[in-house]
């Protein structure tokens, strides 16, 4: 089973420099399992050949409103009647203007126009100069179709083919790759806001040297992308890991347990869910030495001392907010054995609705996981998968339990 199995997305094309990026998004979205069907207005033909994009998609490329191939000579009804959504990656522009004035004289904006818009999703990659980009004229165009029903994805910073550097850049196709996938997930946790903490944190002794927790963040981060995808509004709390920041996610980067606690009782007091996937360091050393604790020659070690770190999960379950029903409190256990006996131990310790477990060392830095879900009904497995699909069916799993209507 592939991202996007069973999918037909129209690709669209118009004119500019990064139609050379759609080549490489055109064959990420079929190697995922979709068919893609590629329409290029003849400003993209300007950059890019239909030859380049027909033998990455593997179908001939549309460009034409006269192109006799269909029967009944109407490529704008039948293309996106077929699609399950239709993405403009690059749009220009002026194909955008072109958008808010439904105009419809080319096959692509034609095709647009005709989209059945309650079951074809219209996403926007922008890509332009970036004086064209904080255009007023492009900016209130780009408000019109969002009003419209369309998503625009928004846009990269950085170099520009122009040899400008700042905002307009097209997304890089992993991108857009990510927020098509993610458009075709159920949005069950629309109107939530979750705060996913995640990665270890890090205790330091001195400006060289600390004690951590093995976590590589990366089931955090599946956790916070899925609930992204699932339409939350989400705030991921992350240690120091070395991992990418899912697409529309806000990341906050702390070190410390202390930093992390902070962030998090800042993060909750309007969030809706928190899921602490964190692996928080339980000490940190009771004092920090400003400078590098050097050798004394005599052989003997220094006598570090130890406090225990608050237990930001217990102090968050144990808030008015979790009190009072508005914020649902997951956590995660990171077991060596008796996973069942100790999800459950700790699920009542913590004073939480749902406790998932796994086996440490069968999870550390891998992509593939499986978890055990407890909640006062009893112990639900969820088998070995990827780190993301585990992270969507939780996602369910949590919407699932959150109390319908409630008041935020
Ligand atoms: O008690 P234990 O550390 O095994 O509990 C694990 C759960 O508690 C995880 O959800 C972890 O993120 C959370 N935790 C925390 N703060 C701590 C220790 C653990 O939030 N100081």
């Amino acid at each position: 089973m592939q991202e996007l199995d069973g999918k037909h997305i129209v690709l669209g094309l118009t004119g500019g420099i990064a139609c050379y990026k759609s080549a490489e998004l055109c064959r990420l979205l079929v190697k995922a399992g979709a068919t893609v069907q590629v329409v290029m207005t003849e400003a993209a033909t300007q950059f890019i050949t239909p030859v380049t994009m027909q033998a990455l998609s593997g179908r001939p490329v549309y460009g034409s409103q006269w192109d006799v191939r269909e029967p009944n000579n109407m490529p704008h009804i039948n293309l996106s009647r077929e699609a399950d959504a239709i993405v403009l990656a690059p749009a220009s522009a002026d194909f955008i203007a072109r958008l808010v004035q439904g105009r419809s004289d080319e096959l692509l904006s034609l095709l647009c126009l005709a989209r059945p818009a309650e079951r074809v999703p219209l996403l926007i990659a922008p890509a332009m100069n970036r004086e064209m980009w904080v255009h007023p004229a492009t900016q209130r165009n780009l408000r019109q179709v969002d009003a419209d029903g369309a998503r625009v994805l928004g846009v990269g910073n950085g170099w520009q083919a122009c040899g400008e550097t700042g905002d307009g850049r097209m997304l890089e196709p992993a991108q857009l790759f990510e927020e098509i996938v993610a458009e075709f997930q159920p949005k069950v946790l629309a109107g939530e806001h979750v705060v996913v903490t995640a990665g270890p944190t890090f205790e330091a002794l001195d400006p060289i040297r600390g004690i951590t927790n093995h976590s590589s963040g990366k089931m955090g981060f599946a956790i916070a992308r899925a609930a992204r995808e699932a339409g939350a509004e989400v705030t991921l709390i992350a240690g120091p890991v070395h991992l990418p920041t899912p697409r529309g996610v806000q990341r906050l980067d702390v070190t410390s347990a202390r930093q992390m606690l902070e962030a998090t009782l800042g993060a909750t007091q309007r969030a809706s869910v928190f899921v602490a996937t964190a692996a928080v360091a339980d000490w940190r050393p009771a004092s920090h030495s400003e400078h590098k604790i050097k050798k004394d020659g005599s052989g003997q070690p220094p006598v570090l001392h130890f406090v225990e770190n608050d237990d930001i999960l217990l102090t968050v379950a144990q808030g008015a907010r979790a009190k009072a029903g508005e914020l649902f409190c997951v956590g995660f256990a990171a077991e060596s054995e008796n996973l069942v006996e100790h999800a459950k131990a700790k699920r009542a310790r913590k004073g939480i609705p749902l406790l998932v477990g796994n086996i440490g060392p069968l999870t550390f830095g891998q992509d593939h996981n499986s978890l055990l879900l407890v909640d006062a009904d009893g112990v639900r497995e969820l088998p070995r998968a990827p780190k993301l699909m585990l992270a969507r069916e939780l996602a369910a799993e949590i919407a699932a339990r959150l109390p319908s209507g409630r008041q935020r």
